[in-house]
């Protein structure tokens, strides 16, 4: 939500991050996935063509007339979402955080890739229960989504990562403005102890340089989707 003028420069093809390595959809290949993920080739090959069976199933869905407010406008980016199911499918994690449901594309992929492997929990965390009108009710034994009041809504964040300390994955969709984003990070590395990637969608120059300036042993890379870039980090030291 939000950074709508982040869009429009894009657009108009203006580089926009420095001190990153950047990578188009061209570059998005299963050598650069197997380099980011530390697996060989052959899981990433298997685990996106996977990702590829299943999006197509998912893509009728997807291009429906939606009921509740959440447009498409706000789904996570195509780089990102093929690359979290795939980060799950092979990392194999216990549970997973992220924050930001709307109609629920990020939060369907991810379901998707936990009950494929027969493993792992989904945390959701947003502002509004009125959310996830696409995802799957098979899959929903696997999810518990928590809603962040108004009054408090940092704090609340803080205690609900501290109860999912356990969780090695993070994908932030939320709210996008710099300000929160910083301030979702720094949680996230202070409370997810056990944390391996941390994902964000619509990330840009302000939080690129809070992440060095703050954590400098620090790996970022990310993927421009065209509209929008989307990071994966790892903190490697804190
Ligand atoms: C960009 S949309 C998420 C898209 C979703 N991940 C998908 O792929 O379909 C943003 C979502 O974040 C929620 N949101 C806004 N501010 C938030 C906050 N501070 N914490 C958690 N969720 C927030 C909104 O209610 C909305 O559901």
């Amino acid at each position: 939500m939000r950074k709508m003028r982040f869009a429009q420069q894009v657009n108009s093809g203006v580089p926009h991050l420095s001190g990153v390595s950047i990578y188009s959809e061209q570059d998005w290949t299963d050598e650069l996935f197997a380099q980011i993920l530390n697996a060989s080739e052959e899981e990433i090959t298997s685990a996106r063509a996977e990702y590829t069976r299943y999006r197509i199933t998912f893509e009728e869905k997807i291009l429906s007339p939606r009921e509740q407010f959440f447009d498409s406008i706000f789904d996570l980016g195509s780089g990102m979402s093929e690359f979290v199911y795939t980060a799950i499918k092979v990392k194999k994690p216990d549970k997973v955080v992220e924050t930001g449901v709307a109609a629920g594309v990020s939060t369907n992929t991810m379901l998707n890739a936990l009950h494929s492997n027969a493993n792992g929990k989904l945390v959701s965390v947003d502002i509004t229960n009125q959310v996830g009108e696409l995802i799957d009710e098979a899959l929903k034994n696997r999810w518990a989504l928590e809603i962040l009041p108004e009054v408090g809504r940092e704090k609340s964040l803080a205690n609900y990562l501290r109860k999912n300390a356990d969780a090695s994955i993070f994908l932030h969709d939320s709210d996008h403005s710099s300000s929160w984003q910083k301030k979702e990070l720094a949680l996230v590395v202070r409370e997810l102890t056990s944390i391996e990637l941390i994902l964000f969608d619509d990330v840009d120059q302000e939080l690129i340089d809070f992440i060095f300036l703050h954590f400098a042993e620090s790996q970022v890379i990310v993927l421009n989707e065209n509209r929008k870039f989307s990071g994966i980090i790892r903190i490697l030291r804190h």
